[in-house]
């Protein structure tokens, strides 16, 4: 799926960018990035907040949830038909969601945010009916899971950084309980992010989860500090964003990392391994930094073998990487 956002979203972020002052937009963007890069959680006090957040932030976070969500795609037949969307901002994941799964009828989002709903209501009015239709709740995480309906698809993109670091493995495993499928976390590509995908992912399996992507098994996690487990997204910049940021340049980088997980009836499977990093390409071939359920292994693909330097050649950061090309 791609990670361009859906025409009425953007037309709708784009005629909101319109509403602010260019200066107003720009200099909330650049408290919003400072706050991002200081693993702040996100401040929105006025409503030039939450519309620099939709201009500036929103495409890069629908592009990682994208991501996550294709990934989904590939290692499950299952297709949700009902999504709970947990610190949903202006319902990103759910647009992401109704994308990668047209058939969702049913849509439900969280967010302790009047402002962000209210910005996430906008936009729905020009989305697909089932998030025209959709019910918005103001909450926090953790009650509103307490007593929620099941849904297929439980998601929280960028949000479960927000929470106390205590509450997430009581999050993680409700967020289990409540979904009749997946469960799936996005979190920015950080150090801090990685560390709440850590933390989730020993609660999701704990409570009986099975791991889907990106890790190769439910094993222990071979990545640890100073490295950290994280992909990234290259997504198209709208004009609106680009003026909000100062940026010249086209596009963007996203970095993130994501947890897909399932309930243990839901037909699935891993990876066989996953490429963790960029992979290094020389004359003498091609080098990749693989998790495998055996932990971290490095391998070296010949350049001088035609069959798996073929079978090899497109693949690229975060890849899944069939075990039968590693030569082992
Ligand atoms: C960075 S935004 C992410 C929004 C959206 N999910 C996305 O990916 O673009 C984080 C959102 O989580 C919400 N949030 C943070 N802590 C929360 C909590 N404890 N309960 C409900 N919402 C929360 C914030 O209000 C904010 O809208």
């Amino acid at each position: 799926m791609s990670a361009a956002l859906p025409p009425a979203l953007r037309a709708g972020i784009e005629a909101l960018a319109g509403r602010f002052p260019g200066r107003a937009l720009a200099e909330a963007s650049q408290r919003l990035s400072a706050d991002y890069r200081a693993g702040r959680g996100t401040r929105f006090i006025h409503a030039v907040d939450t519309a620099a957040y939709a201009t500036a932030r929103l495409p890069a976070t629908y592009a990682a949830v994208a991501a996550a969500l294709a990934e989904a795609s590939l290692r499950t037949a299952f297709t949700p038909a009902s999504v709970l969307d947990l610190g949903c901002g202006p319902g990103t994941a759910s647009w992401a969601a109704l994308e990668a799964f047209p058939d969702v009828g049913s849509v439900r989002l969280v967010d302790s945010h009047a402002g962000m709903i209210g910005l996430g209501q906008d936009l729905a009015r020009q989305g697909p009916p089932a998030l025209r239709d959709a019910g918005w709740r103001q909450a926090g995480i953790p009650a509103a899971l307490a007593g929620a309906e099941p849904a297929d698809l439980v998601i929280a993109s960028y949000a479960l950084n927000e929470l106390d670091g205590s509450e997430l493995d009581r999050v993680a495993a409700a967020m289990l309980s409540r979904s009749t499928g997946l469960v799936i976390v996005v979190e920015p590509g950080t150090k801090a992010g990685f560390a709440v995908i850590g933390r989730v992912r020993s609660a999701l399996i704990a409570a009986g989860a099975r791991l889907l992507a990106p890790c190769p098994s439910n094993g222990a996690c071979p990545v640890s500090a100073p490295d950290w487990c994280h992909f990234s997204v290259r997504l198209p910049r709208l004009r609106a964003h680009r003026a909000a940021k100062g940026a010249d340049v086209p596009f963007e980088d996203e970095p993130f990392a994501y947890l897909v997980a399932a309930r243990p009836e839901i037909a699935g499977s891993p990876a066989d391994a996953r490429i963790l990093r960029p992979p290094r390409a020389t004359r003498a071939g091609t080098d990749f930094a693989l998790c495998t359920p055996a932990g971290a292994t490095p391998i070296h693909v010949p350049a001088r073998d035609r069959e798996r330097t073929r079978l090899t050649r497109r693949l690229g950061w975060g890849d899944a990487f069939l075990t039968c090309t590693t030569g082992n």
